[in-house]
């Protein structure tokens, strides 16, 4: 490997390796995030791969006060699909408060090709690649974010509040924020990747 190689494979590694997902707790919420750094993170999303190009990822933003909206529509939406023996308040509580401790809100959505053609499966995974994409440009440049995937996401009264047709999803919301001063990004270890690689 020649020395550019080598420190363009040192480069990836420290990005990808030092990438870790940030409790929304332990993000700022006042602290706003640079317009130039939202577009990256959106750009590159944009560029994931996906297979026959339809590009099925949706992003819906809550920053400022749509937060609020989207902490009280959580609730009401809790309050509208929890059976009432599964009810917690603890839970309900929670989804009130979670969107106004990041500095905005990213609600993931994957919209469906009218033809249905690439399985939904494939669909999924793209859009999976595409939030990796912005969690990696928020983490370049020490902007904290955690892909949180509460229950209610899933319903298709969730899908009816954010405006997205019965054949879309939402896959979760995507918390974005700085660190609060002093909060270190935790550790995350992993199995030894020689479990997961098998050579035939
Ligand atoms: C599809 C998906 C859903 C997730 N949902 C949640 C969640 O609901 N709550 C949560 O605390 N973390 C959630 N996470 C974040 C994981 O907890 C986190 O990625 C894991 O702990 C590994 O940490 P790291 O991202 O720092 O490597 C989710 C991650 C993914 C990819």
């Amino acid at each position: 490997m020649n020395d550019s190689s080598k420190d363009a494979l040192a480069a990836v590694n420290a990005l990808l390796r030092g990438r870790r997902t940030l409790k929304q707790a332990l993000m700022d919420p006042e602290r706003p995030v640079p317009a130039e750094v939202l577009a990256a993170m959106f750009e590159n999303a944009n560029q994931a791969p996906t297979h026959g190009l339809t590009e099925p990822w949706r992003f819906r933003v809550f920053a400022g006060e749509s937060r609020s909206m989207l902490a009280a529509g959580l609730r009401e939406l809790y309050e509208k699909t929890t059976p009432e023996s599964d009810f917690r308040a603890d839970k309900h509580a929670k989804l009130g408060e979670t969107p106004l401790q990041a500095a905005l809100v990213i609600a993931i959505c994957l919209h469906r090709q009218d033809s249905g053609k690439i399985p939904e499966h494939e669909e999924i995974a793209a859009v999976a690649c595409a939030v990796q994409n912005m969690h990696l440009t928020a983490s370049a440049v020490g902007l904290g974010a955690k892909w949180s995937s509460p229950p209610v996401c899933f319903t298709p009264e969730m899908n009816a509040w954010l405006g997205l047709r019965p054949q879309d999803r939402c896959l979760g919301l995507f918390y974005v924020g700085w660190p609060r001063e002093g909060v270190d990004f935790p550790e995350s270890p992993r199995h030894p990747v020689a479990e997961k690689v098998t050579w035939r």
